[in-house]
Protein backbone atom coordinates (compact mmCIF):
# COMPACT_ATOMS: atom_id res chain seq x y z
CA UNK A 1 0.00 0.00 0.00
CA UNK A 2 1.59 3.86 -0.34
CA UNK A 3 0.11 6.68 0.95
CA UNK A 4 1.20 10.59 -0.01
CA UNK A 5 1.74 12.35 3.27
CA UNK A 6 0.84 16.10 2.35
CA UNK A 7 3.12 17.88 3.79
CA UNK A 8 6.35 20.05 3.13
CA UNK A 9 7.48 19.59 6.97
CA UNK A 10 10.10 17.69 7.21
CA UNK A 11 9.87 17.56 10.92
CA UNK A 12 6.47 16.61 10.76
CA UNK A 13 7.61 13.58 7.84
CA UNK A 14 10.56 12.42 10.05
CA UNK A 15 7.81 12.26 13.53
CA UNK A 16 5.35 10.30 11.36
CA UNK A 17 8.02 7.88 9.68
CA UNK A 18 8.85 6.35 12.91
CA UNK A 19 5.20 5.67 13.45
CA UNK A 20 3.86 4.31 10.48
CA UNK A 21 4.55 0.52 9.65
CA UNK A 22 7.14 -0.52 6.84
CA UNK A 23 4.93 -2.22 4.68
CA UNK A 24 3.19 0.94 4.18
CA UNK A 25 5.16 3.57 1.71
CA UNK A 26 4.90 6.94 2.37
CA UNK A 27 5.57 9.35 -0.46
CA UNK A 28 6.17 13.08 -0.38
CA UNK A 29 5.13 15.77 -1.80
CA UNK A 30 8.15 16.20 -3.98
CA UNK A 31 7.94 11.97 -4.98
CA UNK A 32 4.53 13.01 -6.70
CA UNK A 33 6.13 15.92 -8.17
CA UNK A 34 3.65 18.41 -6.00
CA UNK A 35 5.75 21.61 -5.67
CA UNK A 36 2.85 23.91 -5.10
CA UNK A 37 1.59 25.49 -1.81
CA UNK A 38 -1.56 23.43 -1.09
CA UNK A 39 -4.77 25.64 0.13
CA UNK A 40 -4.73 26.28 4.07
CA UNK A 41 -8.20 28.46 3.95
CA UNK A 42 -10.62 27.03 6.54
CA UNK A 43 -11.37 28.63 10.08
CA UNK A 44 -11.22 25.16 11.64
CA UNK A 45 -8.21 22.64 12.11
CA UNK A 46 -10.38 19.50 11.01
CA UNK A 47 -11.55 21.69 7.68
CA UNK A 48 -8.03 22.38 7.13
CA UNK A 49 -6.96 18.58 7.41
CA UNK A 50 -9.82 17.59 4.67
CA UNK A 51 -8.85 20.59 2.54
CA UNK A 52 -5.06 19.26 1.77
CA UNK A 53 -6.14 15.27 1.21
CA UNK A 54 -9.17 15.98 -0.93
CA UNK A 55 -6.79 18.38 -2.97
CA UNK A 56 -4.30 15.64 -3.53
CA UNK A 57 -6.77 13.31 -4.55
CA UNK A 58 -8.63 15.56 -6.74
CA UNK A 59 -5.05 17.21 -8.47
CA UNK A 60 -3.10 14.17 -8.59
CA UNK A 61 -5.71 11.59 -7.77
CA UNK A 62 -3.26 9.92 -4.92
CA UNK A 63 -4.68 8.61 -1.48
CA UNK A 64 -3.50 10.80 0.81
CA UNK A 65 -3.47 11.89 4.52
CA UNK A 66 -2.25 15.30 5.95
CA UNK A 67 -2.54 16.47 9.36
CA UNK A 68 -3.36 20.22 10.65
CA UNK A 69 -2.32 21.03 14.25
CA UNK A 70 -3.40 24.01 16.51
CA UNK A 71 -1.70 25.12 20.06
CA UNK A 72 -5.26 25.91 21.74
CA UNK A 73 -4.84 28.61 25.35
CA UNK A 74 -6.86 28.48 27.82
CA UNK A 75 -6.14 31.87 29.08
CA UNK A 76 -6.72 33.26 25.29
CA UNK A 77 -10.53 32.11 24.61
CA UNK A 78 -8.55 28.71 22.26
CA UNK A 79 -6.32 31.16 20.77
CA UNK A 80 -4.24 31.22 18.39
CA UNK A 81 -5.85 27.58 17.56
CA UNK A 82 -6.23 27.36 13.58
CA UNK A 83 -3.97 30.16 13.59
CA UNK A 84 -0.77 29.24 14.79
CA UNK A 85 1.33 28.85 12.24
CA UNK A 86 0.57 32.67 11.43
CA UNK A 87 0.43 33.63 15.08
CA UNK A 88 3.10 36.55 14.57
CA UNK A 89 2.29 37.38 10.87
CA UNK A 90 3.03 35.73 7.64
CA UNK A 91 6.27 34.58 7.99
CA UNK A 92 5.73 32.23 9.63
CA UNK A 93 8.58 32.33 12.15
CA UNK A 94 8.57 30.19 15.25
CA UNK A 95 10.43 32.72 17.27
CA UNK A 96 7.84 35.29 16.82
CA UNK A 97 4.80 33.29 17.19
CA UNK A 98 6.62 31.94 20.74
CA UNK A 99 7.47 35.56 21.47
CA UNK A 100 4.07 37.05 20.78
CA UNK A 101 2.65 34.12 22.83
CA UNK A 102 4.55 34.73 25.79
CA UNK A 103 3.73 38.37 25.60
CA UNK A 104 0.28 37.56 25.47
CA UNK A 105 0.52 35.29 28.33
CA UNK A 106 3.00 37.86 30.73
CA UNK A 107 0.12 38.95 32.67
CA UNK A 108 -2.23 35.47 33.20
CA UNK A 109 -1.96 32.95 36.26
CA UNK A 110 -3.89 30.08 33.74
CA UNK A 111 -1.50 29.00 31.23
CA UNK A 112 -2.96 25.44 30.42
CA UNK A 113 -2.72 24.88 26.95
CA UNK A 114 -3.38 21.90 24.55
CA UNK A 115 -1.84 20.76 20.88
CA UNK A 116 -4.74 19.61 19.01
CA UNK A 117 -4.00 17.69 15.58
CA UNK A 118 -6.42 16.32 13.27
CA UNK A 119 -5.27 13.68 10.51
CA UNK A 120 -7.83 13.61 7.45
CA UNK A 121 -6.98 10.59 5.44
CA UNK A 122 -8.88 9.94 1.80
CA UNK A 123 -8.53 6.31 0.64
CA UNK A 124 -10.90 3.92 -1.27
CA UNK A 125 -13.28 7.10 -1.78
CA UNK A 126 -13.74 8.42 1.64
CA UNK A 127 -12.48 10.89 3.74
CA UNK A 128 -12.23 10.55 7.63
CA UNK A 129 -10.41 12.47 10.65
CA UNK A 130 -8.34 11.22 13.42
CA UNK A 131 -7.76 13.77 16.39
CA UNK A 132 -4.83 13.83 19.17
CA UNK A 133 -5.15 15.82 21.96
CA UNK A 134 -1.86 16.81 24.44
CA UNK A 135 -3.01 18.80 27.31
CA UNK A 136 0.13 20.67 29.23
CA UNK A 137 1.11 24.45 29.99
CA UNK A 138 2.82 26.95 28.51
CA UNK A 139 6.22 27.81 30.07
CA UNK A 140 7.52 31.41 31.05
CA UNK A 141 10.73 31.37 28.90
CA UNK A 142 11.86 29.08 26.31
CA UNK A 143 13.46 25.85 27.10
CA UNK A 144 15.44 23.08 24.46
CA UNK A 145 16.50 23.08 21.03
CA UNK A 146 14.59 19.99 19.87
CA UNK A 147 11.60 19.64 17.84
CA UNK A 148 9.76 22.60 16.12
CA UNK A 149 7.22 25.30 16.39
CA UNK A 150 6.05 26.06 20.23
CA UNK A 151 8.16 22.92 21.35
CA UNK A 152 10.43 25.35 23.65
CA UNK A 153 7.37 26.50 25.27
CA UNK A 154 5.09 23.60 25.89
CA UNK A 155 5.23 21.47 28.35
CA UNK A 156 3.12 18.68 28.61
CA UNK A 157 1.09 17.39 31.97
CA UNK A 158 3.08 14.98 33.89
CA UNK A 159 6.66 16.15 32.87
CA UNK A 160 9.22 18.73 33.70
CA UNK A 161 10.60 18.93 30.43
CA UNK A 162 9.44 21.05 27.02
CA UNK A 163 8.60 19.07 24.13
CA UNK A 164 12.15 20.74 22.88
CA UNK A 165 14.03 19.36 25.83
CA UNK A 166 12.32 15.33 24.88
CA UNK A 167 13.55 12.51 22.39
CA UNK A 168 11.63 12.29 20.04
CA UNK A 169 10.46 8.88 20.64
CA UNK A 170 8.60 10.41 23.81
CA UNK A 171 7.52 13.09 22.26
CA UNK A 172 5.97 10.77 19.67
CA UNK A 173 4.26 8.48 22.64
CA UNK A 174 2.66 11.49 24.43
CA UNK A 175 2.43 13.79 21.91
CA UNK A 176 -0.72 15.10 19.65
CA UNK A 177 0.47 13.95 16.17
CA UNK A 178 1.85 10.63 17.52
CA UNK A 179 -1.58 10.05 19.41
CA UNK A 180 -3.95 10.89 16.16
CA UNK A 181 -0.98 9.04 13.82
CA UNK A 182 -1.51 6.25 16.39
CA UNK A 183 -5.74 5.81 15.23
CA UNK A 184 -4.68 6.35 11.32
CA UNK A 185 -2.05 3.67 11.50
CA UNK A 186 -4.73 1.25 13.17
CA UNK A 187 -7.18 1.98 10.61
CA UNK A 188 -4.82 1.11 7.64
CA UNK A 189 -3.74 -2.17 9.91
CA UNK A 190 -8.05 -3.32 9.48
CA UNK A 191 -7.95 -1.93 5.82
CA UNK A 192 -4.72 -4.18 5.04
CA UNK A 193 -5.89 -7.12 6.98
CA UNK A 194 -8.85 -7.29 4.54
CA UNK A 195 -7.49 -6.64 1.29
CA UNK A 196 -4.69 -9.25 1.71
P1 LIG B 1 0.55 23.06 10.95
O1 LIG B 1 -0.20 21.89 11.39
O2 LIG B 1 1.80 22.69 10.23
O3 LIG B 1 -0.27 24.07 10.18
O4 LIG B 1 1.07 23.79 12.25
C1 LIG B 1 0.48 24.93 12.78
C2 LIG B 1 1.44 25.62 13.72
O5 LIG B 1 1.63 24.81 14.88
C3 LIG B 1 2.84 25.88 13.17
O6 LIG B 1 3.30 27.10 13.69
C4 LIG B 1 3.67 24.76 13.71
O7 LIG B 1 5.02 25.13 13.87
C5 LIG B 1 2.99 24.50 15.05
N1 LIG B 1 3.11 23.09 15.39
C6 LIG B 1 2.53 22.05 14.75
N2 LIG B 1 2.87 20.90 15.34
C7 LIG B 1 3.68 21.24 16.39
C8 LIG B 1 4.38 20.47 17.37
O8 LIG B 1 4.35 19.23 17.42
N3 LIG B 1 5.10 21.18 18.26
C9 LIG B 1 5.18 22.54 18.24
N4 LIG B 1 4.58 23.29 17.35
C10 LIG B 1 3.83 22.65 16.42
Amino acid sequence: MQLVFATNNLNKVKEVQELIPLNIKVLSLKDIGCFEEIPETQDTIEGNAIQKVEFIKKHYDYDCFADDTGLEVEALNGAPGVYSARYAGELRDANNNMNKLLTELANHNNRNAQFKTVVALHINNTTQTFTGICQGEITKTKHGENGFGYDPIFKPNGFDETFAEMDLKIKNSIGHRGKAIAKLVNLLKTIEQKFS
